[in-house]
């Protein structure tokens, strides 16, 4: 009860008279006082951005715009600091304190404080004392930061009071006790009032006293085992409680000895407190856009309300670093490298840093999708199976594409040696190749003939090196399973296959030569061949007014005169004859027939068609192929073999067509046999009904005269036809007797055609 009532008026004395409870007191001690160099650690570094030919540091310390030293270097004189050039390194003071460190990015600044203690030799007298009272209202710039630091007081029947504000109307503080030493706190326990205690600071605080008392005044109950009693503003976490802090150590040091004032740190709050505040940003400026203050004059700075009391501070905008008070571009807010900070900036082990202005993005790498910043980061990319499918067919066909032109390649190569094109080549024949044969023929868009074998189309080959550049042509496909079949079957019969093969390819090849070598005005001229198909595209000379077969009885019809007639016989019997008797070969047509004797436009015969049988190779072409049975010559049936005298006796039958005008089947369902009527006819003598009426009807025709050559042909013809092949004449034969009944024809009033 009694020391309840003594605590109570020691407290009322304390409130009551503040100056006489600090009888003890003394003069601020300088800051100065000589101790051990502190081993704090600095606040991170702040980028100097001084004024042009201010110094940016004293001794060890950076300081930062709008710190300066001195008045001229400063934003203001609140923000002035003194350089003690005395010490080495020089140290900076603003007021009393001492600054240990500033920091532009947390609006503080650390200072170096003092221990307020006393110390007993008895319990009642004491020895030493030392009592903290200052005050920061010089410089409304600072405030105690209230987060940053604590209140701590230390021994063992201690009372630490702090008392604050102008007229001291704070007042506060904490108690710390222990019977003896045993019952202290362990080291680095938290101060729970064993030893040490703490207490939170108010805000706003500028002025500060810091004091102490007893359980019973002026009495350290505790003096024997913990002499002193002590009480500071630090740093919140600098101090630890050691239960050496309460005794003298080896050396008889007390705490305050120990720590010397420039030890503990305390943390000071700045801020530009001018009357100036943050305004926030124009409503239209977007929302990014961030407040501003006038001292905030880097480029990408904006203003924070100061933390506690009033003004405000500066900030680099996200992404930049430097000093915002600084209008300089480099010196002030300017863009961080993120990428620059390691290999590969913050950004994932599978994405790439690529610094912007302000910003940084993490790109991902190959084959990686996502955003590289996130915290899912790049993962991999997984192709979609269908883009995997399309992939994979797309590849097949081309692979498919590709061999297939390969094989394609190859078997044209193939065929085109089969068809002994190494051999043509040097003959100096044309040779086409497929694609040329479809150009030439435009897509074989226009028909003009054919029959089992295949078809004829016209075409035209557009050649600076022939006169005229565009050549009419005739191109002549022949289906290749029709002939393959035939060729087959005599393939069989005979020696082995490739044996055969190298007999055809001969006789192709040396066909072709003769066709091509063999130059006759009656004779369709061989232009070229293409050998890359299975059976070779022969390309002609296109003879426009069609077959003797189509003048004579088809659609187009021509009224032909008898001198006319036998100009065509006697041009066909010309190809032919010059044909039997051309080389060491005897060459055989094999099927001549009207509808092979084509004919210009000035109606000049051209024979084609000429050695069909020998490139198709077949000895039973005729049969097989029910080619013109009107025409075939019977001993032919009956030996098997062509002979020159075949061609003759064919071309008898053209004969008797040419003097008639009637196909050698005619009649009501083809019942009538030419050959056999006329030689009836001829019997009977009375052939005149057999001739075409138009002959006689001629305006120039003298009738007596032209039945007589009419006979003369017709008596030629029955020869040709004659069933024993050695009676036939051979052709030359036949060209000298057509001249002859020509000359007949022509004896008064004829005229020359050719
Ligand atoms: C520098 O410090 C010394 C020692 O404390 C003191 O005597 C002197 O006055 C100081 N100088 C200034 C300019 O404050
Ligand atoms: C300024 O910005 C930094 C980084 O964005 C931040 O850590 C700091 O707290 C800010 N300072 C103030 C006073 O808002
Ligand atoms: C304690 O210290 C004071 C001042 O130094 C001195 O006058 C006094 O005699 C001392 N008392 C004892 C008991 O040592
Ligand atoms: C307490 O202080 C003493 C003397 O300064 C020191 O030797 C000891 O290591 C400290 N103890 C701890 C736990 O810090
Ligand atoms: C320790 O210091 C105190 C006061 O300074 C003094 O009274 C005492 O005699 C000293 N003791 C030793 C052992 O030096």
């Amino acid at each position: 009860m009694k020391r309840l009532a003594t605590m109570a008026a020691q407290v009322l004395w304390f409130l009551l008279t503040p100056t006489v409870a600090f009888s003890y007191l003394i003069p601020l001690p300088p800051l100065v006082a000589a101790a051990s160099g502190s081993d704090i650690a600095p606040l991170p570094p702040v980028v100097a951005a001084p004024r042009p030919g201010c110094p940016s540091m004293c001794g060890n310390v950076n300081i930062p715009y709008p710190f300066g030293i001195g008045d001229e270097c400063a934003l203001g004189s609140d923000f002035a600091i003194t350089c003690n050039h005395s010490f080495n390194p020089p140290r900076p003071y603003t007021g009393d304190f001492e600054v240990i460190s500033i920091s532009l990015e947390a609006g503080e600044m650390r200072v170096f404080s003092d221990v307020s203690y006393i110390c007993y030799n008895s319990s009642k007298t004491t020895d030493s004392t030392g009592v903290i009272t200052w005050t920061l209202s010089f410089n409304p710039a600072f405030l105690i930061s209230p987060t940053r630091n604590v209140f701590t007081g230390i021994g063992c029947d201690t009372w630490a009071y702090l008392n604050g504000r102008e007229d001291f109307s704070f007042f506060s503080g904490c108690i710390t006790t222990c019977n003896s030493l045993d019952e202290a706190a362990e080291d680095n326990e938290v101060c729970t009032g064993l030893g040490c205690c703490q207490s939170s600071i108010p805000t706003k605080l500028t002025t500060i006293k810091i004091g102490w008392g007893n359980q019973e005044n002026y009495r350290n109950l505790a003096w024997e085992y913990s002499p002193c009693n002590y009480a500071f503003i630090g740093e919140k976490g600098w101090y630890h409680f050691n239960r050496t802090d309460l005794t003298r150590d080896a050396n008889n040091k007390t705490f305050t000895d120990r720590v010397g004032s420039r030890t503990i740190p305390m943390v000071l709050d700045w801020a530009i407190r001018d009357g100036g505040s943050c305004k926030a940003p124009p409503k239209d400026a977007g929302a990014s856009a961030k407040p501003t203050a006038p001292a905030c004059i880097s480029r990408n700075s904006f203003c924070v309300s100061a933390t506690q009391g009033p003004g405000y501070l500066c900030n680099c905008s996200k992404g930049y670093t430097g000093n915002p008070y600084d209008a300089d571009v480099t010196r002030g807010c300017a863009n961080i490298n993120e990428c620059s900070s390691t290999t590969n900036g913050p950004c994932g082990m599978y994405s790439t840093c690529e610094d912007t202005d302000g910003d940084y993005n993490c790109k991902c790498n190959f084959n990686r999708k996502g955003d590289g910043k996130s915290e899912n980061g790049c993962y991999e990319y997984v192709f979609p199976p269908y883009a995997i499918a399309a992939a994979a067919i797309t590849l097949v066909v081309i692979l498919a594409c590709l061999s297939i032109i390969l094989l394609m390649r190859r078997e044209q190569k193939k065929l085109f040696n089969k068809n002994g094109g190494d051999i043509l080549k040097e003959v100096g024949i044309k040779i086409f190749t497929k694609g040329e044969v479809k150009t030439i023929t435009k897509s074989y868009r226009n028909r003009i003939g054919g029959g089992y074998f295949g078809d004829v189309y016209e075409g035209t080959i557009i050649d600076d090196t022939y006169t005229p550049q565009a050549l009419q042509v005739a191109v002549k496909c022949t289906v290749a399973k029709k002939v393959a079949r035939l060729r087959q079957k005599s393939l069989r019969r005979e020696a082995p296959q490739h044996e055969q093969e190298k007999l055809w390819k001969e006789g192709f090849v040396r066909e072709i030569c003769f066709q091509f070598k063999v130059k006759h005005p009656n004779m369709v001229r061989l232009i070229g061949c293409c050998l890359e198909t299975d059976v070779p595209i022969l390309v002609f000379e296109f003879v426009g007014k069609g077959s003797l077969h189509e003048v004579l009885h088809g659609a187009n019809k021509l009224t032909l005169t008898l001198p006319k007639r036998l100009d065509i016989a006697i041009g066909s019997a010309e190809a032919l004859s010059h044909m039997h008797s051309h080389g060491d070969y005897k060459h055989v047509h094999g099927d001549v027939k009207s509808a092979n004797i084509l004919l210009d436009d000035n109606l000049n015969p051209k024979v084609s068609d000429f050695g069909s049988s020998k490139l198709l190779s077949v000895k039973n072409y005729a049969m097989d192929v029910a080619a013109d049975g009107n025409y075939t010559d019977p001993v032919y049936h009956n030996t098997g073999h062509f002979t020159v005298k075949s061609d003759v006796y064919s071309f008898g039958v053209v004969l008797l067509e040419l003097i008639t005008r009637k196909k050698p089947r005619y009649g009501s369902g083809d019942a009538n046999i030419l050959t056999i009527d006329y030689k009836k006819s001829s019997k009977n003598h009375c052939t005149a009904r057999m001739y075409d009426a138009e002959i006689l009807c001629d305006g120039n025709a003298q009738s007596h005269q032209y039945m007589e050559c009419l006979d003369m042909v017709g008596a030629l013809a029955i020869r040709c036809l004659s069933e024993d092949a050695d009676e036939r004449p051979t052709m030359a034969e036949v060209v000298d007797e057509l001249n002859q009944v020509k000359s007949i024809a022509c004896r008064s009033s004829c005229y020359h055609l050719s």
